[in-house]
């Protein structure tokens, strides 16, 4: 692990559903008496081989079934901490999905105690400043992103903005209009994913129609030169997750990862984990990733640590 990357980071694209390890899913099924497709973790593992976005989702969706108390919340998120403390993690503004766990009929009382415990001890334990950005489910009609927005608003102190994940394609950001309109008169901030698998003019409507702050992925902005000039002009951060784009093959090769070149077009990109517990590692082996594939110098490392902590919002 190269030195500079004890520097002090922020991370600001993480789903805490997607920490979730296969020991710990095992662990909490056992607990919560919930019977598993997978005979043992060895055997889950085999399972994570991903063509393309939906392959995952179907999994990770899978795997958040074992999550049913606050208990269960509250380990998922402080093994995290623990673990991104060990990459020098100081601030981290985390993804859950709230309607995966609605779905299943857990309230958002259970989700949100476990959590905030959680962020609570970890600030005195770790000195870690953590915080939460509910996102909302594209695949899902917008009504119901609207009525859950509703019930997330009983908690409004525990969060800081609102995102939008999972199915990208078919689902573009102007689907969500209302709901961002509405989050924006709340003061919330504002983040979606976009460009992953979808294709730039998805960009452009998270920006233009949604208003956001910072672009999830983005990786098909390098498409369009226009965009780039936009993004960086108004600096947009962009929080790239290269082990992610590596395993849902959103790049043929991490070595045609379009962060640095990103970087030097003056774009404000970040690097993050995404799903550690799917996807291979935390956020330092992320970047540790490109340093061997991209050959990134120390310079362009702290460029990328800087800039973490000039578009993170707490
Ligand atoms: N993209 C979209 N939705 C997600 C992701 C992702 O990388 N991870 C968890 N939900
Ligand atoms: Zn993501």
């Amino acid at each position: 692990m190269s030195e500079v990357l004890k520097k002090p980071k922020a991370e600001l694209h993480m789903h805490l559903e997607g920490s979730l390890e296969p020991e710990m899913l095992f662990k909490l099924a056992k607990r919560n008496n919930i019977s598993l497709k997978h005979n043992s973790v060895a055997e889950l593992k085999q399972a994570y081989k991903f063509n393309n976005l939906q392959e995952f989702l179907d999994i990770y969706y899978q795997g958040m079934s074992v999550l049913q108390t606050e208990q269960d919340f509250f380990d998922l998120t402080y093994a995290y901490l623990e673990k991104s403390h060990q990459d020098n993690v100081v601030f981290s503004e985390m993804f859950f999905d709230p309607q995966a766990h609605l779905e299943r009929g857990i309230k958002l009382a259970t989700v949100f105690n476990g959590i905030t415990q959680a962020i609570t001890q970890a600030k005195t334990t770790l000195n870690i400043t953590a915080s939460l950005i509910p996102c909302f489910l594209r695949h899902l009609s917008e009504d119901n992103a609207l009525h859950t927005f509703d019930l997330l608003m009983d908690h409004r102190d525990k969060f800081i903005g609102i995102g939008l994940d999972s199915s990208e394609l078919g689902n573009p950001p102007s689907k969500f209009k209302r709901l961002f309109d509405k989050a924006r008169n709340e003061k919330l901030r504002l983040v979606a994913h976009a460009g992953e698998e979808g294709p730039a003019s998805y960009v452009w409507e998270a920006i233009d129609i949604l208003g956001i702050e910072r672009i999830d992925h983005g990786n098909s902005i390098l498409t369009d030169e226009t965009l780039i000039k936009r993004i960086a002009k108004d600096k947009i951060g962009l929080t790239m997750c290269p082990l992610s784009n590596q395993c849902l093959q959103v790049v043929s090769d991490l070595q045609n990862h379009q962060a640095l070149t990103l970087l030097n077009q003056g774009v404000k990109v970040t690097l993050n984990s995404d799903d550690p517990a799917y996807f291979g590692g935390y956020v330092n082996a992320n970047y540790q990733a490109l340093i061997d594939e991209l050959k990134l110098t120390d310079q362009e490392v702290s460029h990328l640590i800087q800039n973490s902590l000039d578009v993170k919002f707490v």
